[in-house]
């Protein structure tokens, strides 16, 4: 179902401590109506789902292994993630797939893994400057798509558009290009929520969430600080008549 979602990928950032107190403040500010769910590292998740307990705010995880238990050394189980209070679990993020090797075939295993524990997947899709620059940036995404998601059940699933291009730069992709894929995934998936991904900081947010078919956004750096994190839902909120 199309749905308002703001959603934090902390990466690999922060002790425990800052991780709680980041949380903490989280807690305090964020009343919006937008849904909105956290991602911190897999050794944050238990102590941070009793501080959202009484919130509004969700956990997800930014990874999982497709088995639900055995000898997978260094690996977390979609079983683990729901017995510690995840809802959401960020899938196929380009540097899973860039920097780890994970390919379409492993990101469908864990889509339907998680699926199957009733875990809702975010599945990261987009293209690299190379692929944008030979004319691919359709296909690339149509194929990680296809991949990902053959024979799902599309019901909780969420995409995030990703370019690769523009995570970490500052820079986020321009609206003509986030437009023309949103547009082109939502032929794809119709009524899946589509978030963009890729420098989302409060000063852009409001000019992004104007696009029609950005449905929220995945944030990386800029969610590391509570209140910026909650201006960038607030702007999102502003763009979109949420009141
Ligand atoms: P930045 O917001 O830091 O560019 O990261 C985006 C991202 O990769 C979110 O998953």
């Amino acid at each position: 179902m199309r749905r308002n979602i703001v959603a934090a990928n902390w990466k690999m950032h922060f002790g425990i401590n800052e991780a709680e107190n980041v949380a903490e403040r989280m807690v305090e500010i964020i009343k919006n109506k937008t849904e909105v769910i956290v991602c911190p590292p897999f050794v944050f998740l238990d102590r941070l789902s009793r501080v959202f307990s009484d919130s509004l705010i969700k956990l997800g995880a930014q990874n999982m292994y497709f088995e639900e238990k055995g000898a997978f050394t260094g690996e977390i189980s979609p079983i683990m993630l729901k017995s510690v209070g995840c809802e959401y679990v960020i899938l196929g993020h380009s540097e899973r797939r860039h920097i780890f090797g994970e390919s379409d075939i492993d990101i469908h295993k864990k889509v339907v893994s998680a699926i199957e524990h009733d875990l809702k997947p975010i599945l990261c899709v987009g293209e690299t400057l190379a692929q944008r620059k030979d004319g691919k940036a359709k296909d690339v995404v149509e194929r990680q798509v296809i991949a990902a998601l053959d024979g799902v059940d599309l019901s909780s699933v969420v995409v995030a558009y990703e370019p690769v291009w523009a995570i970490g730069t500052g820079v986020p992709a321009d609206l003509d290009t986030i437009n023309e894929m949103h547009t082109f995934i939502r032929g794809l998936v119709e009524d899946v929520p589509v978030l963009y991904g890729g420098s989302v900081k409060d000063k852009n947010a409001f000019e992004l969430a104007h696009i029609d078919d950005v449905d929220g956004f995945l944030v990386g750096s800029a969610s590391l600080d509570a209140d910026v994190f909650k201006k960038i839902i607030d702007e999102f909120e502003r763009a979109k008549g949420v009141n």
